[in-house]
Protein backbone atom coordinates (compact mmCIF):
# COMPACT_ATOMS: atom_id res chain seq x y z
CA UNK A 1 0.00 0.00 0.00
CA UNK A 2 1.55 3.64 -1.13
CA UNK A 3 2.22 6.32 1.69
CA UNK A 4 1.31 9.97 1.03
CA UNK A 5 3.06 13.36 2.02
CA UNK A 6 3.65 16.68 0.57
CA UNK A 7 6.64 17.53 -1.21
CA UNK A 8 7.94 21.26 -1.40
CA UNK A 9 4.32 21.91 -1.42
CA UNK A 10 3.10 18.90 -3.60
CA UNK A 11 1.47 16.34 -2.34
CA UNK A 12 2.81 12.36 -3.53
CA UNK A 13 2.27 9.19 -3.44
CA UNK A 14 4.64 6.46 -3.55
CA UNK A 15 4.71 2.56 -2.01
CA UNK A 16 8.86 2.51 -1.69
CA UNK A 17 10.54 -0.19 0.12
CA UNK A 18 10.01 0.52 3.70
CA UNK A 19 13.65 0.71 4.79
CA UNK A 20 14.83 3.08 1.56
CA UNK A 21 15.73 6.95 2.83
CA UNK A 22 14.57 9.66 1.95
CA UNK A 23 17.41 11.00 1.12
CA UNK A 24 18.69 8.42 -1.03
CA UNK A 25 14.42 8.75 -2.62
CA UNK A 26 15.45 12.65 -3.26
CA UNK A 27 18.24 12.25 -5.04
CA UNK A 28 17.71 9.35 -7.09
CA UNK A 29 13.69 9.34 -7.46
CA UNK A 30 12.74 12.84 -7.93
CA UNK A 31 16.22 14.68 -8.78
CA UNK A 32 16.62 16.79 -5.65
CA UNK A 33 20.14 16.82 -5.17
CA UNK A 34 20.57 19.85 -3.15
CA UNK A 35 20.04 17.28 -0.04
CA UNK A 36 23.73 16.30 0.16
CA UNK A 37 25.05 12.93 1.48
CA UNK A 38 28.09 13.47 3.75
CA UNK A 39 28.37 10.92 6.47
CA UNK A 40 25.26 8.31 5.69
CA UNK A 41 24.69 8.51 9.47
CA UNK A 42 23.03 11.26 11.39
CA UNK A 43 26.47 12.90 11.98
CA UNK A 44 27.12 15.79 9.58
CA UNK A 45 23.70 17.39 8.76
CA UNK A 46 24.37 17.68 5.39
CA UNK A 47 21.11 16.00 4.34
CA UNK A 48 18.92 18.10 6.80
CA UNK A 49 15.17 18.25 6.08
CA UNK A 50 12.26 20.35 7.57
CA UNK A 51 9.55 17.83 8.58
CA UNK A 52 6.28 19.12 9.37
CA UNK A 53 3.38 17.31 11.52
CA UNK A 54 0.70 17.85 13.60
CA UNK A 55 3.40 19.19 16.24
CA UNK A 56 4.97 21.38 14.15
CA UNK A 57 8.63 21.57 11.83
CA UNK A 58 11.64 19.91 12.83
CA UNK A 59 14.94 19.49 11.26
CA UNK A 60 15.65 15.69 10.85
CA UNK A 61 18.50 14.29 8.72
CA UNK A 62 16.74 12.33 5.42
CA UNK A 63 19.89 9.83 5.53
CA UNK A 64 17.97 8.17 8.54
CA UNK A 65 14.74 8.60 7.63
CA UNK A 66 12.88 5.87 6.15
CA UNK A 67 10.14 6.66 3.47
CA UNK A 68 7.28 5.02 5.85
CA UNK A 69 8.34 7.72 8.67
CA UNK A 70 6.99 10.78 6.56
CA UNK A 71 3.46 9.38 5.97
CA UNK A 72 1.22 11.96 6.43
CA UNK A 73 3.78 15.14 6.82
CA UNK A 74 4.86 17.91 5.14
CA UNK A 75 8.60 17.77 3.99
CA UNK A 76 10.64 20.44 2.89
CA UNK A 77 13.99 20.51 1.41
CA UNK A 78 16.52 23.06 0.37
CA UNK A 79 14.92 23.32 -3.29
CA UNK A 80 11.72 24.48 -1.29
CA UNK A 81 13.38 27.18 0.80
CA UNK A 82 13.44 29.99 -1.50
CA UNK A 83 9.57 31.18 -3.27
CA UNK A 84 8.19 29.20 -5.39
CA UNK A 85 9.35 32.66 -7.77
CA UNK A 86 12.60 32.92 -6.55
CA UNK A 87 12.59 35.25 -4.19
CA UNK A 88 15.32 34.25 -1.25
CA UNK A 89 14.52 33.43 2.29
CA UNK A 90 15.97 35.64 4.91
CA UNK A 91 18.20 33.17 5.89
CA UNK A 92 19.30 32.63 2.67
CA UNK A 93 19.84 36.68 2.05
CA UNK A 94 21.50 36.76 5.20
CA UNK A 95 24.15 33.52 4.39
CA UNK A 96 25.30 35.37 1.19
CA UNK A 97 25.24 38.59 2.98
CA UNK A 98 27.60 37.55 6.18
CA UNK A 99 29.71 35.17 3.80
CA UNK A 100 28.47 31.78 5.79
CA UNK A 101 29.52 29.60 2.97
CA UNK A 102 32.76 28.24 1.18
CA UNK A 103 32.96 25.20 -0.58
CA UNK A 104 28.96 25.31 0.01
CA UNK A 105 28.84 21.23 0.63
CA UNK A 106 27.33 21.77 4.01
CA UNK A 107 25.19 25.29 2.88
CA UNK A 108 22.11 23.35 1.63
CA UNK A 109 21.98 21.82 5.18
CA UNK A 110 23.21 24.38 7.47
CA UNK A 111 20.10 26.39 5.33
CA UNK A 112 17.36 24.31 6.40
CA UNK A 113 18.37 23.75 9.72
CA UNK A 114 19.02 27.74 10.21
CA UNK A 115 14.93 28.02 8.28
CA UNK A 116 13.70 25.79 10.52
CA UNK A 117 14.87 27.65 13.75
CA UNK A 118 13.80 30.42 12.31
CA UNK A 119 10.04 29.31 11.70
CA UNK A 120 10.36 28.26 15.75
CA UNK A 121 11.47 31.32 16.62
CA UNK A 122 14.53 29.91 18.32
CA UNK A 123 17.58 32.07 19.32
CA UNK A 124 19.87 29.40 20.87
CA UNK A 125 21.32 28.90 17.55
CA UNK A 126 24.93 27.18 18.84
CA UNK A 127 22.61 24.70 19.72
CA UNK A 128 20.35 24.39 17.01
CA UNK A 129 23.20 23.98 14.57
CA UNK A 130 25.04 21.74 16.74
CA UNK A 131 24.10 18.80 14.15
CA UNK A 132 25.35 20.50 10.97
CA UNK A 133 29.26 20.30 10.21
CA UNK A 134 31.49 23.11 8.17
CA UNK A 135 34.98 22.22 7.32
CA UNK A 136 35.62 25.20 5.86
CA UNK A 137 33.64 28.20 6.23
CA UNK A 138 33.93 28.58 10.26
CA UNK A 139 30.74 28.93 12.26
CA UNK A 140 31.48 32.12 13.02
CA UNK A 141 30.09 33.78 9.72
CA UNK A 142 27.07 31.41 9.68
CA UNK A 143 25.83 32.49 13.38
CA UNK A 144 25.96 35.80 12.43
CA UNK A 145 23.61 34.84 9.49
CA UNK A 146 21.21 33.69 11.70
CA UNK A 147 21.35 36.29 13.93
CA UNK A 148 20.95 39.12 11.20
CA UNK A 149 17.70 37.26 9.98
CA UNK A 150 16.10 36.46 13.34
CA UNK A 151 14.03 39.02 13.55
CA UNK A 152 13.02 38.68 9.80
CA UNK A 153 9.21 37.53 9.48
CA UNK A 154 8.44 33.77 8.48
CA UNK A 155 7.83 33.28 4.47
CA UNK A 156 4.58 32.03 4.16
CA UNK A 157 5.74 29.85 1.70
CA UNK A 158 7.78 27.63 4.49
CA UNK A 159 5.08 27.16 7.04
CA UNK A 160 3.77 23.95 5.37
CA UNK A 161 0.29 22.13 7.02
CA UNK A 162 1.06 18.51 7.00
CA UNK A 163 -0.46 17.04 3.95
CA UNK A 164 -1.79 13.02 2.86
CA UNK A 165 -1.65 10.08 5.41
CA UNK A 166 -5.28 9.18 5.05
CA UNK A 167 -5.21 5.15 5.02
CA UNK A 168 -1.77 3.80 5.66
CA UNK A 169 -0.09 0.20 5.18
CA UNK A 170 -0.33 -2.39 8.07
CA UNK A 171 2.87 -2.15 8.98
CA UNK A 172 2.25 1.43 9.97
CA UNK A 173 -0.63 0.71 13.01
CA UNK A 174 -1.94 4.14 14.57
CA UNK A 175 -2.54 3.24 18.03
CA UNK A 176 -0.57 0.97 21.05
CA UNK A 177 -3.64 -1.79 20.14
CA UNK A 178 -3.09 -1.43 16.57
CA UNK A 179 0.47 -2.22 16.53
CA UNK A 180 0.16 -4.78 19.69
CA UNK A 181 -2.41 -6.88 17.51
CA UNK A 182 0.49 -6.71 14.73
CA UNK A 183 3.34 -6.87 16.44
CA UNK A 184 1.52 -10.28 17.86
CA UNK A 185 0.98 -12.27 14.43
CA UNK A 186 4.34 -10.78 13.73
CA UNK A 187 6.72 -11.48 16.19
CA UNK A 188 9.96 -11.77 14.76
CA UNK A 189 9.26 -7.87 13.15
CA UNK A 190 12.00 -5.06 13.74
CA UNK A 191 10.52 -2.29 15.51
CA UNK A 192 10.91 1.40 14.14
CA UNK A 193 10.27 4.32 16.28
CA UNK A 194 12.88 7.20 15.31
CA UNK A 195 15.23 5.22 13.57
CA UNK A 196 18.07 6.67 14.51
CA UNK A 197 19.77 3.33 15.27
CA UNK A 198 17.86 1.53 13.22
CA UNK A 199 18.77 3.39 9.85
CA UNK A 200 22.33 2.79 10.55
CA UNK A 201 21.81 -0.87 10.22
CA UNK A 202 20.29 0.11 6.81
CA UNK A 203 22.94 2.59 5.40
CA UNK A 204 25.75 1.46 7.32
CA UNK A 205 25.57 -2.55 7.71
CA UNK A 206 23.30 -2.83 4.78
CA UNK A 207 21.25 -5.45 6.90
CA UNK A 208 17.68 -6.94 5.64
CA UNK A 209 15.42 -5.86 8.39
CA UNK A 210 12.25 -7.01 6.97
CA UNK A 211 9.50 -7.22 8.50
CA UNK A 212 9.18 -3.91 9.52
CA UNK A 213 7.24 -2.14 11.95
CA UNK A 214 6.54 1.67 12.19
CA UNK A 215 5.62 3.06 15.70
CA UNK A 216 5.57 6.83 14.43
CA UNK A 217 1.64 7.04 14.01
CA UNK A 218 1.13 5.47 17.29
CA UNK A 219 0.34 9.16 19.36
CA UNK A 220 -0.92 7.03 22.43
CA UNK A 221 2.77 6.01 23.06
CA UNK A 222 3.90 9.52 22.89
CA UNK A 223 4.18 12.31 25.71
CA UNK A 224 4.63 12.72 29.29
CA UNK A 225 2.17 12.71 31.96
CA UNK A 226 2.66 14.34 35.21
CA UNK A 227 0.56 13.35 38.12
CA UNK A 228 1.54 13.87 41.61
CA UNK A 229 2.94 10.63 42.19
CA UNK A 230 4.62 9.61 38.98
CA UNK A 231 6.06 11.19 35.64
CA UNK A 232 5.15 8.65 33.01
CA UNK A 233 6.59 9.13 29.97
CA UNK A 234 5.73 7.07 26.56
CA UNK A 235 8.05 4.95 24.44
CA UNK A 236 7.59 7.21 21.85
CA UNK A 237 8.31 10.22 23.22
CA UNK A 238 11.42 12.32 21.66
CA UNK A 239 14.53 13.53 23.44
CA UNK A 240 13.38 16.72 22.64
CA UNK A 241 9.96 16.61 24.07
CA UNK A 242 11.85 14.94 26.94
CA UNK A 243 13.97 17.29 27.49
CA UNK A 244 11.09 20.11 27.49
CA UNK A 245 8.96 17.80 30.20
CA UNK A 246 11.59 17.11 32.41
CA UNK A 247 13.40 20.27 32.82
CA UNK A 248 11.19 21.79 35.32
CA UNK A 249 11.53 18.37 37.43
CA UNK A 250 15.09 17.26 37.08
CA UNK A 251 16.69 20.28 35.28
CA UNK A 252 20.24 18.74 35.46
CA UNK A 253 18.30 15.86 33.14
CA UNK A 254 17.05 18.33 30.85
CA UNK A 255 20.56 19.66 30.24
CA UNK A 256 22.47 16.35 29.69
CA UNK A 257 19.99 16.02 27.32
CA UNK A 258 21.05 19.01 25.36
CA UNK A 259 24.34 17.06 24.72
CA UNK A 260 22.12 14.15 23.16
CA UNK A 261 23.25 13.81 19.49
CA UNK A 262 22.11 17.10 18.02
CA UNK A 263 18.96 18.90 17.08
CA UNK A 264 18.30 16.86 14.52
CA UNK A 265 18.91 13.38 16.39
CA UNK A 266 16.92 14.67 19.53
CA UNK A 267 14.11 15.47 17.25
CA UNK A 268 13.93 11.45 16.12
CA UNK A 269 15.22 9.81 18.42
CA UNK A 270 12.32 8.05 21.58
CA UNK A 271 12.75 6.76 24.83
CA UNK A 272 11.69 3.64 24.23
CA UNK A 273 14.33 3.47 21.03
CA UNK A 274 17.25 4.55 23.91
CA UNK A 275 15.96 1.59 26.01
CA UNK A 276 15.15 -1.49 24.17
CA UNK A 277 18.24 -0.86 21.99
CA UNK A 278 20.33 -2.23 25.60
CA UNK A 279 22.88 -0.27 24.42
CA UNK A 280 25.79 -0.18 27.63
CA UNK A 281 26.52 3.64 26.41
CA UNK A 282 23.26 4.94 26.06
CA UNK A 283 22.46 8.31 27.84
CA UNK A 284 18.86 8.38 29.57
CA UNK A 285 18.85 4.35 30.72
CA UNK A 286 21.52 5.42 33.41
CA UNK A 287 19.41 8.64 34.16
CA UNK A 288 16.11 6.63 34.38
CA UNK A 289 17.49 3.98 37.10
CA UNK A 290 19.12 6.34 39.31
CA UNK A 291 15.77 8.07 39.22
CA UNK A 292 13.92 4.58 39.97
CA UNK A 293 12.29 4.11 37.27
CA UNK A 294 9.61 1.37 36.42
CA UNK A 295 9.71 0.30 32.53
CA UNK A 296 6.39 -0.96 30.97
CA UNK A 297 6.06 -3.40 28.88
CA UNK A 298 3.30 -4.69 26.64
CA UNK A 299 2.72 -8.51 24.51
CA UNK A 300 -0.77 -8.00 22.84
CA UNK A 301 -2.77 -7.48 25.41
CA UNK A 302 -0.55 -8.51 28.66
CA UNK A 303 1.29 -5.73 30.43
CA UNK A 304 4.11 -6.35 33.18
CA UNK A 305 6.70 -3.66 34.65
CA UNK A 306 9.71 -4.42 35.93
CA UNK A 307 12.13 -2.29 37.65
CA UNK A 308 14.45 -0.77 34.52
CA UNK A 309 17.60 -1.95 35.74
CA UNK A 310 16.47 -5.74 35.52
CA UNK A 311 15.36 -4.92 32.00
CA UNK A 312 19.36 -5.14 31.03
CA UNK A 313 19.87 -8.90 31.46
CA UNK A 314 23.77 -9.05 29.47
CA UNK A 315 25.72 -7.00 26.34
CA UNK A 316 22.81 -7.42 23.65
CA UNK A 317 20.33 -9.23 25.72
CA UNK A 318 16.93 -7.68 27.43
CA UNK A 319 14.22 -9.01 28.90
CA UNK A 320 11.96 -8.45 26.06
CA UNK A 321 10.42 -11.57 24.33
CA UNK A 322 9.42 -11.69 21.52
CA UNK A 323 5.60 -10.13 19.97
CA UNK A 324 6.59 -7.99 23.49
CA UNK A 325 7.24 -3.81 23.14
CA UNK A 326 7.94 -1.17 25.28
CA UNK A 327 5.27 1.19 26.05
CA UNK A 328 6.33 3.07 28.75
CA UNK A 329 8.77 4.38 31.54
CA UNK A 330 7.72 5.76 34.84
CA UNK A 331 9.08 7.96 37.48
CA UNK A 332 8.11 7.85 41.16
CA UNK A 333 7.82 11.98 41.57
CA UNK A 334 10.81 13.37 44.31
CA UNK A 335 12.85 15.68 45.59
CA UNK A 336 15.22 16.75 42.84
CA UNK A 337 18.61 15.73 43.98
CA UNK A 338 19.56 14.51 40.79
CA UNK A 339 22.80 15.12 38.74
CA UNK A 340 23.99 13.42 35.73
CA UNK A 341 27.38 13.74 33.75
CA UNK A 342 27.76 12.88 30.58
CA UNK A 343 31.93 12.89 29.62
CA UNK A 344 32.76 12.21 25.67
CA UNK A 345 35.21 14.20 23.26
CA UNK A 346 33.19 16.73 22.13
CA UNK A 347 30.74 18.67 24.39
CA UNK A 348 28.27 18.39 21.63
CA UNK A 349 26.75 15.24 18.95
CA UNK A 350 29.44 12.42 20.68
CA UNK A 351 29.10 9.33 22.15
CA UNK A 352 29.23 9.33 25.99
CA UNK A 353 33.11 7.49 27.47
CA UNK A 354 31.46 7.21 30.65
CA UNK A 355 27.79 9.04 32.17
CA UNK A 356 26.99 9.23 35.57
CA UNK A 357 24.03 9.52 37.05
CA UNK A 358 23.56 10.42 40.88
CA UNK A 359 20.30 10.37 43.40
CA UNK A 360 21.58 10.66 47.07
CA UNK A 361 18.95 11.42 49.47
CA UNK A 362 20.29 12.90 52.64
CA UNK A 363 18.23 13.63 56.19
CA UNK A 364 19.74 14.50 59.15
CA UNK A 365 22.89 14.85 57.96
CA UNK A 366 23.25 10.98 57.16
CA UNK A 367 22.50 9.13 53.29
CA UNK A 368 19.14 7.49 54.02
CA UNK A 369 19.11 6.37 50.22
CA UNK A 370 21.24 6.26 47.00
CA UNK A 371 20.86 5.42 43.69
CA UNK A 372 24.06 5.95 41.38
CA UNK A 373 24.38 4.37 38.10
CA UNK A 374 26.74 4.45 34.86
CA UNK A 375 26.64 3.95 31.43
CA UNK A 376 29.94 3.22 29.48
CA UNK A 377 31.61 1.51 32.90
CA UNK A 378 30.13 -2.47 31.94
CA UNK A 379 28.25 -4.21 29.74
CA UNK A 380 24.86 -2.84 30.62
CA UNK A 381 23.71 0.09 31.98
CA UNK A 382 24.55 -0.50 35.90
CA UNK A 383 23.88 0.59 39.40
CA UNK A 384 26.38 1.09 41.25
CA UNK A 385 25.93 -1.31 43.86
CA UNK A 386 28.81 -1.42 46.41
CA UNK A 387 29.37 2.27 46.18
CA UNK A 388 25.81 2.80 47.04
CA UNK A 389 25.89 0.22 50.24
CA UNK A 390 29.44 1.94 50.82
CA UNK A 391 27.39 5.89 51.01
CA UNK A 392 24.17 4.34 52.92
CA UNK A 393 23.71 5.60 56.35
CA UNK A 394 26.73 7.02 56.39
CA UNK A 395 27.80 10.75 57.60
CA UNK A 396 27.26 12.98 54.16
CA UNK A 397 30.85 14.32 54.87
CA UNK A 398 33.67 14.39 52.11
CA UNK A 399 34.90 11.71 54.61
CA UNK A 400 32.03 9.56 53.27
CA UNK A 401 33.20 9.94 50.09
CA UNK A 402 36.22 8.81 49.94
CA UNK A 403 35.44 6.24 51.72
CA UNK A 404 33.35 4.97 49.72
CA UNK A 405 35.95 5.48 46.30
CA UNK A 406 37.47 1.92 46.41
CA UNK A 407 34.05 0.47 45.93
CA UNK A 408 33.86 1.43 41.91
CA UNK A 409 36.51 -1.60 41.75
CA UNK A 410 33.74 -3.77 42.99
CA UNK A 411 31.28 -2.67 40.89
CA UNK A 412 32.77 -1.80 37.62
CA UNK A 413 36.07 -4.12 35.68
CA UNK A 414 35.35 -1.17 32.38
CA UNK A 415 36.44 -1.99 29.03
CA UNK A 416 39.56 0.02 27.15
CA UNK A 417 38.42 1.26 23.70
CA UNK A 418 38.61 3.83 21.34
CA UNK A 419 36.76 6.40 23.66
CA UNK A 420 38.61 5.93 26.99
CA UNK A 421 40.83 3.09 28.79
CA UNK A 422 39.43 1.22 31.79
CA UNK A 423 41.74 3.25 34.15
CA UNK A 424 40.40 6.89 32.70
CA UNK A 425 36.41 5.32 33.04
CA UNK A 426 37.20 4.27 36.91
CA UNK A 427 39.01 7.42 37.32
CA UNK A 428 36.66 9.28 35.69
CA UNK A 429 33.67 7.69 37.40
CA UNK A 430 35.07 8.25 41.30
CA UNK A 431 35.73 11.83 40.07
CA UNK A 432 31.93 12.27 39.17
CA UNK A 433 31.28 11.27 42.60
CA UNK A 434 33.17 13.46 44.24
CA UNK A 435 32.15 16.26 41.70
CA UNK A 436 28.06 15.85 42.76
CA UNK A 437 29.38 16.37 46.68
CA UNK A 438 30.69 19.21 45.74
CA UNK A 439 28.15 20.26 44.00
CA UNK A 440 25.40 19.83 46.69
CA UNK A 441 28.21 21.09 49.44
CA UNK A 442 29.46 23.62 48.37
CA UNK A 443 27.48 25.18 45.25
CA UNK A 444 30.86 24.36 42.77
CA UNK A 445 30.15 26.50 39.33
CA UNK A 446 30.22 24.27 36.13
CA UNK A 447 32.76 25.43 33.09
CA UNK A 448 29.81 25.98 31.06
CA UNK A 449 28.33 28.38 33.87
CA UNK A 450 31.06 30.65 33.70
CA UNK A 451 30.45 33.20 31.65
CA UNK A 452 32.64 36.68 31.34
C1 LIG B 1 24.37 11.00 15.07
C2 LIG B 1 23.84 10.24 16.24
C3 LIG B 1 24.10 10.69 17.52
C4 LIG B 1 23.62 9.98 18.62
N1 LIG B 1 23.89 10.45 19.87
C5 LIG B 1 23.44 9.76 20.95
C6 LIG B 1 23.71 10.24 22.27
O1 LIG B 1 24.31 11.30 22.46
N2 LIG B 1 23.28 9.48 23.31
C7 LIG B 1 22.61 8.30 23.13
O2 LIG B 1 22.23 7.66 24.11
N3 LIG B 1 22.33 7.83 21.90
C8 LIG B 1 22.72 8.54 20.81
N4 LIG B 1 22.45 8.06 19.55
C9 LIG B 1 21.76 6.77 19.39
C10 LIG B 1 20.23 6.90 19.18
O3 LIG B 1 19.88 8.20 18.80
C11 LIG B 1 19.45 6.57 20.45
O4 LIG B 1 19.73 5.27 20.90
C12 LIG B 1 17.94 6.73 20.26
O5 LIG B 1 17.30 6.97 21.48
C13 LIG B 1 17.27 5.56 19.57
O6 LIG B 1 15.90 5.85 19.45
P1 LIG B 1 15.12 5.64 18.09
O7 LIG B 1 13.71 6.00 18.34
O8 LIG B 1 15.79 6.34 16.98
O9 LIG B 1 15.25 4.06 17.95
P2 LIG B 1 15.24 3.15 16.64
O10 LIG B 1 16.49 3.34 15.88
O11 LIG B 1 13.96 3.30 15.93
O12 LIG B 1 15.25 1.73 17.38
C14 LIG B 1 16.33 1.33 18.21
C15 LIG B 1 16.07 -0.09 18.75
O13 LIG B 1 14.98 -0.09 19.65
C16 LIG B 1 13.91 -0.91 19.18
N5 LIG B 1 12.68 -0.23 19.56
C17 LIG B 1 12.37 1.07 19.29
N6 LIG B 1 11.23 1.41 19.94
C18 LIG B 1 10.81 0.30 20.60
C19 LIG B 1 9.71 0.02 21.46
N7 LIG B 1 8.79 0.93 21.79
N8 LIG B 1 9.61 -1.23 21.99
C20 LIG B 1 10.54 -2.18 21.70
N9 LIG B 1 11.60 -1.96 20.90
C21 LIG B 1 11.74 -0.73 20.36
C22 LIG B 1 14.16 -1.09 17.71
O14 LIG B 1 13.60 -2.27 17.21
C23 LIG B 1 15.68 -1.09 17.67
O15 LIG B 1 16.15 -2.35 18.07
C24 LIG B 1 22.88 8.78 18.43
C25 LIG B 1 22.59 8.33 17.12
C26 LIG B 1 23.06 9.06 16.05
C27 LIG B 1 22.74 8.58 14.66
S1 LIG C 1 24.55 12.70 5.50
FE1 LIG C 1 25.47 13.29 7.38
S2 LIG C 1 23.75 13.53 8.68
FE2 LIG C 1 22.91 12.74 6.88
S1 LIG D 1 31.38 25.65 3.30
FE1 LIG D 1 32.68 23.97 2.89
S2 LIG D 1 32.07 22.52 4.40
FE2 LIG D 1 30.98 24.27 4.95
Amino acid sequence: MAISFLLNGETVRVDPDPTRTLLDWLREERALTGTKEGCNEGDCGACTVMVTDATGAQALNACILLMPQLHGKAVRTVEGIASPDGALHPIQSAMIEKHGSQCGFCTPGFIVSMATAHRNGRRDHDDQLAGNLCRCTGYAPIIRAAEAAADAPVPDWVQDVPGGGDEAPAYVPGSADALAKWYADHPDATLIAGATDVGLWVTKQLRDLQPVCFLHRCDDLRGVTVTEDEIRIGAMTSMTALREAIAPHHPDFAEMLRRFGSTQVRNAATVGGNIANGSPIGDSPPAFIALNATLHLRSGDTRRSLPLEEFFVAYGKQDRAPGEFVEAVSLPRQPDTFRIYKLSKRFDQDISAVCGAFNVTVDGGRVTAARIAFGGMAATPKRAAAVEAALLDQPWTEATITAALPAFAEDFQPLSDMRASAEYRLSAARNMLRRYWLERETGAARVLEVTV
